[in-house]
């Protein structure tokens, strides 16, 4: 029987990155995916990929940043494809900036969709995953564990995400949802590799000088493919990591350790 037979999941950020590998992995061993993003044409995107490799997906837009929207996301996907049992916070923005050039409306977008957006739509589903059980799955990144330079706002909504996750496995802990965090590091998507990525070198600073500090967090690997940390996403939502609740996982090919 494969994996995810049994299960409804939701992911966000499924239009792009690692929320769309997951999408397709999840709905590749039979799970039923919500496929939630911003940008409708990639939602429906991913639901096509999915339908068409014999899968079942539904494209829903959602701004994980606002209440109503989530909300509203998640009675979508919960009257078209039933009671979800797994949940992946996959949405997420960020750029390089220097802290004295963070303008409030900066930071409130980033704390926004990468920490609130957590939040929300781990609120919005947990009354559904506790109707019988369920996990969560929330992304952080290795810009959560350690500081980064430029990073102030992406830095804080991770470390965020990192303890969030750990507020909710203890509260759930004894009401069959486990919530746990993958932590990837650097990984070949969108996000940092679009002419448009927020993730350019900020003013002032030249590609030589940034890569000198960006050393720290280069690994030797090079980046991570999205569909290797799907891999791992999967098997923290599978009944196989039963035992796994609280944990923060780590895929950043070392630069943690
Ligand atoms: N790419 C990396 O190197 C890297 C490293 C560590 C962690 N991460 C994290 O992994 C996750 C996925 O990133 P990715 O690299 O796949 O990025 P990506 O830009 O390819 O995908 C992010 C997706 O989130 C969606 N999104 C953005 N704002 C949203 C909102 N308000 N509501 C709903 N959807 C929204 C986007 O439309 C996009 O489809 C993010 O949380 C990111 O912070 C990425």
């Amino acid at each position: 029987m494969r994996r995810f037979e049994r299960d409804v999941a939701i992911v966000t950020g499924a239009g792009s990155g690692l929320g769309r590998a997951t999408a397709l992995l999840l709905a590749s061993e039979g799970g039923k995916v919500a496929c939630l993003d911003v940008v409708s044409d990639a939602a429906e995107k991913t639901q096509r990929e999915i339908t068409e490799a014999g899968g079942t997906g539904q494209a829903v837009v959602v701004d994980v940043s606002d209440p109503a929207s989530v909300a509203a996301a998640i009675t979508t996907a919960v009257s078209t494809l039933g009671r979800p049992t797994i949940v992946v916070n996959v949405a997420g923005i960020g750029r390089f900036e220097h802290t004295v050039d963070v303008t409030f409306d900066d930071w409130s977008r980033i704390l926004g969709v990468n920490l609130t957006g957590t939040f929300l739509v781990a609120q919005a589903a947990l009354p559904h995953l506790l109707e019988g059980g369920g996990t969560i799955i929330n992304i952080a990144s290795n810009a959560g564990l350690m500081g980064q330079k430029y990073s102030a706002a992406y830095c804080a909504s991770k470390g965020g995400v990192v303890n969030l996750t750990r507020a909710l496995a203890i509260e759930y802990q004894d009401r069959g949802v486990r919530v746990n965090c993958v932590a990837p590091g650097g990984m070949d998507t969108p996000m940092v590799m679009s002419e448009d990525s927020g993730f350019q070198p900020p003013a002032g600073v030249d590609l030589d000088q940034f890569v000198q500090e960006f050393a720290r967090v280069m690994s030797p690997f090079g980046n991570a493919t999205p569909e290797e940390v799907a891999t791992l996403i999967a098997y923290v939502a599978s009944d196989d990591a039963r035992y796994m609740s609280g944990s923060i996982v780590s895929i950043d090919g070392g630069i943690t350790a």
